[in-house]
Formats: C-alpha cells, sequence, structure tokens
C-alpha cells in the first residue's frame, strides 16, 4: 500500500467505529442527550476549532460525522491526505467524548483523558519563557521498557511536556517511573484515540491564546505550526490508524519520527529514525527546538520538569519548615572585594548528620556583587529561588523569606545530594540568568540553629522591612517610567502588559520590579521602558506615551489603552491571566474568579466560561484578566470606582487576597474587613441570592451607578 491509500484506510476504519459508536449511543440514550467534556468552554474542542461548531447532542454529534465525511475525499493529492488525517482526528475526539456521557469518568489513574482549559493556561509562561521548549507525544510500546523510560526521562531532563499514549504508558508505569503533570510527563491514554487529547490542547490555545477564528481552519494550521511546538514519537508497528492520526498531526505541522523500517517519508514530516535512542535529537532538530543548557554538578537531576514534584512524609530524609523553626533565604548585595565567587559554606550540620525524618533550621545567604547590581533586585533574584531548588529531583520547596518549608527526599540523600548542593544550585542559577549583573556570588548557608536564629532576626527579617516599606513606596504616581511586557507575543501576537507599581502583569509572574530588573538584565527583551509624560486622561489612566508604546509593541493591532479602567480602552489579556473579572449587573459589581477555582460563579460560568470571553490580545470591555496581586491595589479599576465594585470571589481567593484588599478598602472609604461583605461559592453562586447577601451587608457596590 502507498502511503496515500495507507491514510486512507485507517481514516475509513475510524470513521466506521465511530459511525457505529455514536448510532449505538444514539439508541440507546436517545439524540438529545447531552455530550461534553469537563471543564472546557470549548465543547468539542477540535470540532469546534476546525468549523465553528458547538456540539452539545449526540443528535448534533451525528450531525457533525456528515460534515467529518466531506472532508474524506479520495483523491490521491497531499491536501487529500491531510484532511482525512484530520478526519481521523475529529472521529477520535468524537469517540472520545462518548466516554464522558453522563459525567462518566472514564479515565483512571495514571491516565488523564481530557485535560481541563485551566492546564493550558497554567502552560502559557512557561511555554514562551522556554521553561517548557516543546511538547513530545510519544505513542505506542517502546522495543523495550528500557528504551521507554530513556526516552521520556531525556525529555524530562530537557523541560520538554512529555504526553503518552498506548503501551509505553504501562512500560514506563512496570519500570516504577513517576509520572503526572506536576513532572511533566502526562499518560493520556492506553487507546490510540487518547491522542485527541493532546491535539485538543494544541487547538485550544490557539484559540486562548492566538485569537484564532473558530472555524478559520487555515489560520488554525498555520498557527500551530508556527507557535505550537509539539511533535509526535511513534513506535512501530505503525497501522494504518496510527498513520492515519499521523496524517493529522502533519496536517497541524507537527512532524512525526518512527522507528517502523519501510514506511515512506516525507521530508521534514514524516521520518524514519530506527535508533530510538536518538528520537530526541532527530525530533527536536525537525521541530527546530533549542534546549538551554544549565550544567550543574549534583548527584541527582536539575530540570524545570522536577519543579512540580511533591514529596510525601514517609519518603523524605530530612525537612526545613521556617513555620517551625528559624529559616530565611535572602540576597545580599556586597561589595566585590567581600566576596569569593563559588565559594559555598555549610556552618553547621550537613544532610547526613541530621536524623531521618527530622525537622531542622535552615538560613543560606547568597551575597552577590556586580557592577550593575541594585539593591531593588534583591527581592527578584530572591524569589527565583523557589524554581530553581524545586528544579532538583527529589528536592521540594514552597514558601519564601523566612517561611520556606524545603524537603528532601530518600532517594535524593541516597543518590548522595546534600546541603551543600543546594549552594551549587543557588550559585549555578543566579550566575546563568542574572549574569548581566551579577559577577560574583557566594553562598553561605547555616543550619546551626542559634545562627539561623541571628540570621533570621538580625539580618534578613530587617532586610524584608526595609523592602516592604521601599514596595509600599512604589506608586504609579510615584515613578517616572512603566514598563512593557511582550513576553507572551510568542502566542497572542498581538498582546502587551503594561506594568506599573500598582499594577503587575496578568499572569502575576512579572511586577514593575521584575520588569525593570528584566528590561536591566536584556536591553532589548520584552520589557521596555514607558514614558508617562503626557497624560490625556487621568481618571482612566490613559496616557499618550503609553498609547504609543502598545501601538508600536503591538504592530498596530492596539491603538489605546487605559491602565485603570475595564469598561474604556481596557488592557488587553493573553491567556495565562491568574484570575479573571466580569461585570454582575445585578448588583453593579464584579465577580472575580480564579484558574484553581474549578466552580460556578454567580455569572452563571466557570472560570474556563469567563476566561474564554477575553484573550488572544483583544480588548474586551466589561472582562480582564488580571494578577492575584492587582486585586488589592488601589488602582483595581479605578475609573470604576475601585475595588468597592468587587461583589463575589471563590473563598480561597478571598482569604489569600484578603489583608491587602482590607487594609486598601479601610485606606479608600474607610470599610472595615471589607471582605466580610464579598459573596463566596459558600454564601452563594447564584445572582439573587447573592444581591440579598450584599444587600444584607450593605455592600457599597449597591449604591453606585450601573457599569453599563
Ligand atoms: Fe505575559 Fe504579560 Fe506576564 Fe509578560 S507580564 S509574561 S506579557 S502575561
Ligand atoms: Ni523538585
Ligand atoms: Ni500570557
Amino acid at each position: 500500500m502507498t502511503l496515500f491509500e495507507t491514510v486512507f484506510s485507517g481514516n475509513d476504519a475510524v470513521y466506521g467505529l465511530t459511525e457505529g459508536a455514536i448510532n449505538a449511543a444514539i439508541e440507546q440514550h436517545g439524540a438529545d442527550k447531552a455530550v461534553s467534556f469537563p471543564n472546557t468552554a470549548y465543547c468539542l474542542p477540535c470540532y469546534y476549532a476546525v468549523t465553528g461548531v458547538k456540539v452539545k447532542t449526540l443528535g448534533e454529534l451525528k450531525e457533525a460525522l456528515g460534515v467529518v465525511k466531506t472532508l474524506m475525499t479520495r483523491e490521491m493529492r497531499l491536501n487529500d491526505v491531510f484532511m482525512s488525517g484530520v478526519a481521523t482526528a475529529l472521529c477520535a475526539e468524537f469517540i472520545e467524548v462518548l466516554k464522558y456521557i453522563d459525567g462518566a469518568e472514564p479515565y483512571t489513574e495514571p491516565c488523564y483523558g481530557h485535560l481541563a482549559d485551566a492546564v493550558i493556561r497554567e502552560l502559557g509562561v512557561p511555554l514562551v519563557t522556554g521553561d517548557i521548549p516543546g511538547v513530545a507525544v510519544i505513542l505506542g510500546s517502546a522495543p523495550t521498557k528500557e528504551e521507554a523510560v530513556a526516552l521520556v526521562k531525556s525529555y524530562q531532563a530537557q523541560g520538554i511536556l512529555v504526553t503518552l499514549v498506548g503501551g509505553v504508558i504501562d512500560q514506563v508505569a512496570e519500570a516504577g517511573m513517576k509520572t503526572g503533570a506536576n513532572l511533566r510527563v502526562i499518560p493520556l491514554g492506553k487507546d490510540v484515540t487518547s491522542v485527541i487529547h493532546v491535539v485538543s490542547v494544541a487547538l485550544r490555545a490557539a484559540l486562548i491564546f492566538g485569537n484564532v477564528t473558530p472555524g478559520d481552519a487555515a489560520n488554525l494550521m498555520k498557527y500551530t505550526f508556527e507557535r505550537v511546538p509539539a511533535f509526535v514519537n511513534a513506535f512501530a508497528p505503525l497501522d494504518d490508524v496510527i498513520v492515519a492520526c499521523g496524517a493529522g498531526a502533519i496536517a497541524l505541522g507537527f512532524p512525526v519520527i518512527t522507528n517502523q523500517e519501510g514506511v515512506s517519508t516525507v521530508p521534514k514530516s514524516l521520518i524514519l529514525q530506527p535508533d530510538v535512542s536518538k528520537f530526541n535529537a532527530t525530533s527536536l532538530e525537525a521541530r527546530d527546538i533549542k534546549i538551554k543548557i544549565t550544567n550543574i554538578d549534583i548527584p541527582v537531576a536539575f530540570a524545570s520538569a522536577f519543579e512540580g514534584e511533591i514529596i510525601r512524609r514517609g519518603d523524605m530524609q530530612v525537612e526545613f519548615d521556617g513555620s517551625r523553626v528559624d529559616c530565611a533565604e535572602l540576597v545580599q548585595s556586597a561589595e566585590a572585594t567581600e566576596i569569593e565567587d563559588h565559594k559555598i559554606t555549610v556552618i553547621g550540620p550537613e544532610a547526613d548528620e541530621m536524623e531521618l525524618g527530622s525537622k531542622n533550621s535552615i538560613a543560606y545567604v547568597v551575597k552577590v556583587a556586580g557592577k550593575n547590581m541594585q539593591s531593588d533586585f534583591e527581592p527578584v533574584i530572591e524569589r527565583k529561588f523557589h524554581n530553581y531548588i524545586n528544579c532538583i529531583e527529589g528536592v521540594y520547596h514552597t514558601g519564601q523569606r523566612d517561611m520556606q518549608r524545603i524537603r528532601i527526599s530518600k532517594d535524593a540523600f541516597n543518590a548522595g545530594f546534600r546541603l551543600k548542593h543546594i549552594g551549587e544550585v543557588l550559585y549555578a542559577s543566579v550566575k546563568n540568568e542574572f549574569d548581566a549583573v551579577v559577577d560574583k556570588c557566594e553562598v553561605v548557608i547555616y543550619t546551626d540553629p542559634a545562627e539561623c536564629k541571628r540570621i533570621r532576626h538580625e539580618v534578613a527579617v530587617p532586610t524584608f522591612n526595609k523592602r516592604d516599606d521601599r514596595l509600599k513606596s512604589l506608586t504609579d504616581e510615584s515613578v517616572d517610567v512603566y514598563y512593557s511586557c511582550i513576553l507572551c507575543q510568542a502566542f497572542s501576537p498581538s498582546h502587551v502588559c503594561v506594568v506599573t507599581p500598582e499594577r503587575l502583569g496578568l499572569c502575576g509572574a512579572v511586577s514593575w520590579l521584575d520588569a525593570k530588573a528584566t528590561n536591566e538584565l536584556d536591553p532589548n527583551g520584552p520589557c521596555q521602558v514607558i514614558t508617562k509624560e503626557k497624560c490625556i486622561d487621568e481618571r482612566i489612566g490613559e496616557y499618550e506615551d503609553v498609547n504609543e508604546a502598545v501601538r508600536k509593541f503591538s504592530q498596530g493591532a492596539l491603538e489605546e489603552v487605559s491602565l485603570y479602567s475595564i469598561m474604556e480602552k481596557p488592557m488587553t489579556s493573553c491567556g495565562c491571566f491568574e484570575c479573571i473579572c466580569g461585570i454582575e449587573p445585578f448588583s453593579n459589581g464584579v465577580v472575580i474568579t480564579n484558574r484553581e477555582y474549578a466552580g460556578m460563579t454567580p455569572l452563571g460560568m466557570t472560570f474556563p466560561e469567563l476566561a474564554s470571553m477575553t484573550g488572544g490580545g483583544v480588548q474586551t470591555p466589561g472582562f480582564m484578566g488580571h494578577g492575584k496581586h492587582f486585586i488589592g491595589s488601589k488602582k483595581f479599576m479605578k475609573a470604576e470606582g475601585g475595588i468597592e465594585r468587587i461583589v463575589w470571589m471563590p473563598k480561597e481567593l478571598k482569604e489569600f487576597v484578603a489583608e491587602r484588599l482590607n487594609q486598601t478598602a479601610k485606606e479608600l472609604y474607610g470599610i472595615d474587613n471589607f471582605t466580610d461583605m464579598v459573596g463566596d461559592e459558600t454564601i452563594a453562586t447564584d445572582p439573587e441570592e447573592l444581591v440579598a447577601f450584599l444587600t444584607e451587608k450593605g455592600h457599597p457596590a449597591l449604591g453606585l451607578d450601573p457599569m453599563m
């Protein structure tokens, strides 16, 4: 059979199965039965992205299958093959959605099946920063389980997100390898149709970040080809169905690498690599993926894939806990003469002198010197410690300042990992990332309890207090410049964040100080200085200089932007926002929800549904993506009255922002404990009940002018 015939035959086979499955489902449940995937605003995301039609019932699914059939032309042209590939993918999506009827949970550990919109939004920032340089789709069974593990680990060590389909899932499980989204190794499912769940991620990325219009198939494929760095590794033996799916992947711009001897190759698209140990190199080359290498001399792996790893109590060798004993982490600028570069000192017991399972003190001071170093950069560098230490395989870090918590696993300890290696990691990472400002770096790690106490209370806490005072004095009025951030343009080509002291980037990861440091480190990089000399309208925060900058950095896509309004010329969103806020008409207020909250809001929409209303670098009055820390800001939709418009938030978010929000409400309006007036899901998710609650509490939004 030729390659074309193989694709057509695989496509026909899957189509037949799909038709049978849909008919059987209709017979069983009736044509009006609802079909959907959980936690997505895009119904059947692939079908919606390709056609622009939202399928919601079995009857509509059957109609959709008729549309799929029209893609299945049988001319011997390349385009017919690609379209048959796409048709195969859509059929796979139909088969998969049937598994979810009646809220069923068809996938069990370790498999994930369908991935929520929130997962895609979370991937936004690491994908644009290159922290996740690519997405691998591994399909079938490797020749041996050792080869399967070696391949997966090779990608993991590069930070590449790995999805697994078919036999390889059992192979890595048998070899005892841990998998999960937090380790960037995601088993999707054992049926080949489950591969659609990663295709669905790529296509939703185009809708969420790229502002691609659903149904605009040409631009959809252009987007995935240019901006989604995915590729497929398909193990022999390939059957017709896998080849047909592969044609779909190639249509989206994802090369397929296989060890199937005799396959008819297509340059740059279908590549034969008989040696599985070379899959990694061949794939990266085919997709043009570059890997940043940080070589650190420690006995365990160091890669961003380990950032989300959790160490359970039973797997832990030792622990450090700032909430119980004296701990601190600190960056201190010093004179170059006071520092010996790459010197790492441990003062107090090493990890092998600590009892198994014990809780200990730790304080590490990273001293840095450099001509361009500024004390404003200290907290910027310090905040990265969390990522750095978490990237160590078998080490877990949470918290910051004097409240950090670290666990070292038994596996890491047995591999020879010691506290001095934390010093190595901090040293190498700081030198690597901040080379433009740090010329010399030295690390002192204290574990002696008395020394930790001294460092914490006499050195670290006073420094933190000083910094907090500095931060408090940083207002939009007190600085001369703002910064642009266009990091997310890799996915949202026209999106620009304007970052000010009182309005951080919507991803929550870029504060004004971060942007300033980024600009200093890389003057031609994503963060550029924006002057603010020509104010047009103080009320909504509009400046001629800001507009000019936004026009320039969005390549003309955006004309005017305000800093403080959600209704008039609001800032755009890319897609990776931590929170979204939207108008609640009954109370004259706004509802905010965050990515972690999966439940309903009084707007009748969940986070993914609300989030789908904005994004892709387009202005959408009435909806705004923003960072969590923006909620307590005096500039939060100041033009519409400010934070007193906030009528509802998920409880967890409310608790997270309470202290700052209450303080701001007190300062601006003289209201005590403002958060007590704000609804949450335990109080109401229905607008009428919410208004009743707000009325009872005398919430100020009720007395404000309507926003629309
Ligand atoms: Fe993306 Fe804006 Fe965050 Fe920059 S500040 S990374 S553009 S969301
Ligand atoms: Ni880790
Ligand atoms: Ni973004």
